[in-house]
């Protein structure tokens, strides 16, 4: 497939943006060549999400321009990867000259052979799971990063089942990557250099490769490198191990940030939308947490809407919301999924113009939590990884603390992937504003925090 130029265009979750880099490293292999504008490229591949209804129509979307493309370049090849290829494989098919090429997540390595494939004049599709595939054996190639924070996925697929998922039907069953190819990949980001590693998987606490856990997991990967800085995404609030919160309490480079999806607020909607957990148990794992891991920092996910959702049920999910006082939010109001247990079983009843209302109230409620608590950060010192230039002025630099928070602070003469000791002056809902104290690293700034 030599002198063919490509390009990856990528939605939907992290995990969605690693498999684009391992996509990447696949084609590099087969003599390919990356190119960062759809308009230059031979090969358009694009990466796509099922989550909600907006996310395929953006897709669709962004298709239809692509055609426009096509009518100018005949030989251009268009593919779609991902959930969406997964899930609605013959729709996609269907649309005349939209896509050449179909491919679901476990079927990556596929992709040169199915290009070859369109090159004869047919379409060409694999849409089959796999229950071993882990892309294990690739090394991604991150083109489009800060070179300073990477993913790993440590394990793929989902066997939760939660009724308004659509995951487990685009991504398979669970199964986990084996723990030194893992830490193999970690070891060659620290060698580049990268300072901050986030783990990725559906549900990571049921990590599982042998006798090694997700807290063995976590431990070993803080070895690796005692400079470099790990988080993780997302954990199951169901089955937490109290091991994992003592790991990250004792490691400096562990980073004291949980993100812990919840979901909603009371046990009844809890239940039908089979989160086995109830608002006690959740609230009683934070606390825990909370307790544990002092200057803990928490954020999560909501959705508003979801089926039979009573006014008395919403008003427990902001009261949750209120209790945790997460630092940050992910909400969506509810979409249905075909194939879903709440497709199959419930009613999409809320009104569009109330579960509208709903998610609004739940978004002015935590950015006054944001805005509050991040208030209280005024006068705090933090270490804060480097990770470019502001958006919004060079003069600045930005990146984030250990507990996720985004800081904006003068440029002096830092550079990307530096670790800068701050003291916050001022904030907004979203960003610290920060006077840098001075260049710093893991080992000096939480020996002296050990200290005071
Ligand atoms: N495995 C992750 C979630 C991945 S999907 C976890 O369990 O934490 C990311 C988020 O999208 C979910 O946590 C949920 O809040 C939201 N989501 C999933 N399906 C949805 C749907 N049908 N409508 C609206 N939001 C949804
Ligand atoms: Fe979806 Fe639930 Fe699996 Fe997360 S844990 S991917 S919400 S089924
Ligand atoms: Fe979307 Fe698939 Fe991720 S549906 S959220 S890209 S697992």
């Amino acid at each position: 497939m030599a002198d063919k130029k490509f390009y990856i265009e990528t939605y939907g979750c992290q995990m969605n943006f690693a498999d684009s880099e391992i996509v990447n490293s696949i084609l590099l292999e087969d003599g390919m060549s990356p190119v960062h504008e759809a308009e230059q490229a031979d090969v358009i591949l694009v990466n796509t999400c099922s989550i909600r209804e907006n996310a395929e129509t953006k897709v669709w979307n962004r298709l239809k321009e692509f055609r426009q493309l096509k009518r100018e370049k005949s030989d251009l090849t268009v593919g779609v990867l991902g959930c969406m290829a997964e899930r609605i494989k013959d729709q996609i098919i269907e649309q005349e000259h939209l896509v050449d090429i179909v491919v679901g997540p476990d079927a990556y390595r596929d992709i040169p052979k199915l290009i070859e494939e369109v090159e004869d004049g047919r379409k060409a599709v694999n849409v089959l799971l796999s229950l071993e595939e882990t892309y294990a054996d690739i090394a991604p190639v991150r083109t489009t990063g800060n070179g300073v924070t990477a993913f790993v996925s440590i394990m793929r697929g989902c066997d939760n089942m939660c009724s308004f998922c659509v995951v487990p039907f685009t991504r398979g069953r669970e199964r986990s990557r084996p723990m030194e190819s893992i830490l193999n990949e970690i070891r060659q980001l620290s060698e580049q250099g990268y300072k901050e590693v986030t783990l990725l998987g559906q549900n990571v606490n049921s990590y599982k490769d042998g006798e090694n856990t997700f807290a063995k997991l976590m431990y070993e990967a803080s070895q690796v490198d005692p400079e470099m800085r790990f988080r993780f995404s997302s954990p199951h609030p169901k089955d937490f191990p109290d091991e994992l919160l003592h790991i990250i309490a004792e490691k400096p480079n562990l980073c004291n940030y949980i993100h812990i999806p919840a979901q909603a607020g009371s046990s009844s909607m809890l239940e039908r939308m089979r989160r086995p957990y109830t608002r006690e148990q959740y609230l009683e794992l934070v606390e825990k947490m909370k307790s544990i891991i002092p200057g803990l920092s928490l954020s999560t996910d909501i959705i508003a809407g979801f089926c039979d959702e009573t006014e008395e049920e919403h008003e427990q999910t902001l009261s949750l919301m209120k209790e945790v006082e997460y630092d940050l939010a992910y909400m969506f109001a509810y979409s249905e999924r075909e194939r879903t247990l709440a497709y199959r079983k419930f009613e999409d009843n809320v009104p569009e113009e109330i579960k509208k209302r709903r998610l609004s109230e739940i978004i002015t409620q935590q950015m006054d939590i944001q805005a509050k608590r991040n208030k209280e950060e005024i006068g705090r010192r933090h270490l804060v990884l480097v990770e470019g230039t502001s958006k919004r002025s060079d003069d600045q630099m930005s990146g984030r603390t250990d507990t996720n928070k985004m800081v904006v602070f003068d440029r002096m003469d830092f550079s990307k992937g530096d670790y800068v000791e701050v003291e916050v002056v001022d904030s907004t809902s979203a960003t610290l504003i920060a006077r840098p104290v001075k260049k710093s690293s893991i080992a000096e700034f939480y020996k002296k925090e050990a200290v005071a």
